[in-house]
């Protein structure tokens, strides 16, 4: 059994560098080790990393009763509770990943293209003129908004205000690295961090609940079934094989997961886009005349070649999630290495979407690399891999789309300053250091970007 090598400073000292700067950290490692390294962080196991395709393939291709990703996850039990998908392996994880599935399916994507477009339309009515702003924060709010009414079924109202209030205050202190370490994870009364994490916890959990019980009282005035687009209503009518639904806790920690996983992750992935789009030339106006060339309608935006392709070259060069991981229930052979069972096997997204023999230039933003070229699942992973793969990859790829075909069909943007900007940790998403900040130059009304052919 044996590991590969990784760095041997104090615990301590490698924890500041996996917080403070992962990602010059990971390719001083790479660097130095090659392409697997293992690291250790206090009071967790050791967890080898891994970059090279056929690693990645051996991690995402194993035995999911061996390598199992909710142990890896344990860290976010506390933010997702013990139901969350992302918790659970087996048997268990399968059932949960079933129900919830079908309404992230890509058909369903264009009942929730409108959505994403009014959210996008709302918040740039609200962008500043004159003085800098930090995009990132708008892009929360267009994917918060977008998650309350695409997924809870919320119209714009109380209701919702409320709940995304509740959200933005727990997420706002969730995503403060040092709360992932158990160590902080103490309640020393209600102004520690935990204690304000815990209330705020508390007051989101009673409204999800609250927003269950009412569509299941009002699903069970309809023997016809709920009407309604939203993924609550269809994981409401979800059975598993036995004919059993999702209870309210299970249902309660899903809406938690997807509130989640879907808001920061894309929101970050949207701050970075512009952040490209804006500062490299020539790809501004390329997008403008695809985008010009024919109506402004959520079918037509999802099927446009470059602007996916900027999407995903934003994905690769910066992901929003370096890594996914798993832990080993028994050991297991990796890219050559015997790995025992207790330690973590990490398949780093970030160094593999760095490999120069995969992506010429590797540093370099460069859409036209997806154009007419499918990279394998195994160099190109942002959503992670085989049965953990993200539920809501479809989902935030079209949202993404929606969002700044809206963006670029309404706003003139340019970049607030030409300093360096550096990917900086919220909780275990990377995120740009300067929010991605922009002053707006021109803005068009509504009508400009109209949803009807
Ligand atoms: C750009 C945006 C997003 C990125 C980069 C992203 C990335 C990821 C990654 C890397 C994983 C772990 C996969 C693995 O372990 O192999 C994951 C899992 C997951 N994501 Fe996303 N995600 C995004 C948006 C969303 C959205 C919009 C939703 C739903 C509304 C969502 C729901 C989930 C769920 C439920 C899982 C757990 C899957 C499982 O354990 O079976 N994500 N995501």
């Amino acid at each position: 059994m044996a590991l590969p090598p990784g760095p041997r400073t104090p615990a301590l000292v490698t924890t500041y560098h996996w917080i403070r700067r992962p990602q010059p950290f990971l390719t001083e490692c790479r660097d130095t080790f090659g392409p697997a390294f293992t690291i250790r962080l206090p009071n967790l196991p050791p967890v080898a990393i891994f970059a090279n395709p056929d690693d990645v393939k051996d991690i995402f291709t194993g035995d999911s009763d061996t390598m199992l990703a909710g142990r890896f996850n344990l860290s976010l039990r506390a933010f997702l509770g013990d139901h969350s998908v992302l918790m659970l392996d087996g048997r268990e994880h399968l059932r949960q990943r079933r129900l919830l599935l079908p309404p992230f399916h890509g058909e369903r994507m264009t009942a929730y293209g409108r959505i994403m477009i009014d959210a996008a339309h709302d918040a740039i009515d609200r962008f500043p003129f004159r003085s800098p702003f930090a995009v990132h924060g708008y892009m929360q709010e267009i994917t918060l908004h977008v998650i309350l009414r695409a997924v809870f079924g919320l119209e714009e109202g109380p209701r919702l205000d409320a709940l995304a209030e509740a959200v933005t205050n727990l997420l706002e202190i969730a995503v403060w690295p040092p709360l992932l370490l158990p160590a902080m994870q103490r309640d020393l009364g209600p102004w520690s961090p935990w204690g304000r994490f815990l209330h705020y916890k508390r007051q989101t959990h009673g409204m999800l609940l609250d927003q269950i019980r009412r569509r299941r009282a009002e699903q069970a005035t309809r023997p016809e079934g709920l009407e309604g687009d939203d993924v609550l209503t269809l994981l409401l009518q979800a059975r598993d094989e036995e004919g059993q639904p999702l209870t309210d806790e299970e249902l309660r920690d899903e809406l938690m997961t997807l509130l989640v996983a879907g808001h920061e992750t894309t929101a970050t992935g949207l701050a970075w886009a512009l952040h490209w789009i804006l500062t490299t030339p020539g790809i501004e106006a390329r997008l403008r005349r695809e985008l010009a060339d024919g109506h402004f309608t959520p079918e037509r935006i999802a099927r446009l070649e470059l602007l996916d392709a900027v999407v995903r070259e934003t994905l690769r060069l910066q992901p929003v999630l370096p890594f996914v991981g798993r832990i080993l229930d028994k050991p297991v052979r990796v890219g050559g290495w015997d790995l025992p069972a207790g330690v973590g096997a990490v398949c780093s997204i970030y160094l593999a979407h760095k490999r120069p023999e995969v992506y010429t230039e590797p540093d370099r933003f460069n859409p036209d690399r997806f154009l007419g070229t499918k990279f394998s699942p195994y160099e190109f992973f942002p959503f992670g891999g085989g049965i953990r793969r993200c539920i809501g990859m479809a989902f935030a790829l079209h949202e993404m789309k929606m969002v700044l075909a809206t963006v670029l069909a309404r706003t003139i943007l340019r970049p607030a300053h030409d300093r360096a900007i550096r990917a900086v940790r919220r909780n275990i998403t990377l995120t740009p250091s300067d929010g991605c900040s922009v002053v707006l130059k021109r803005r068009a009304p509504r009508s400009t970007a109209a949803h009807a052919a």
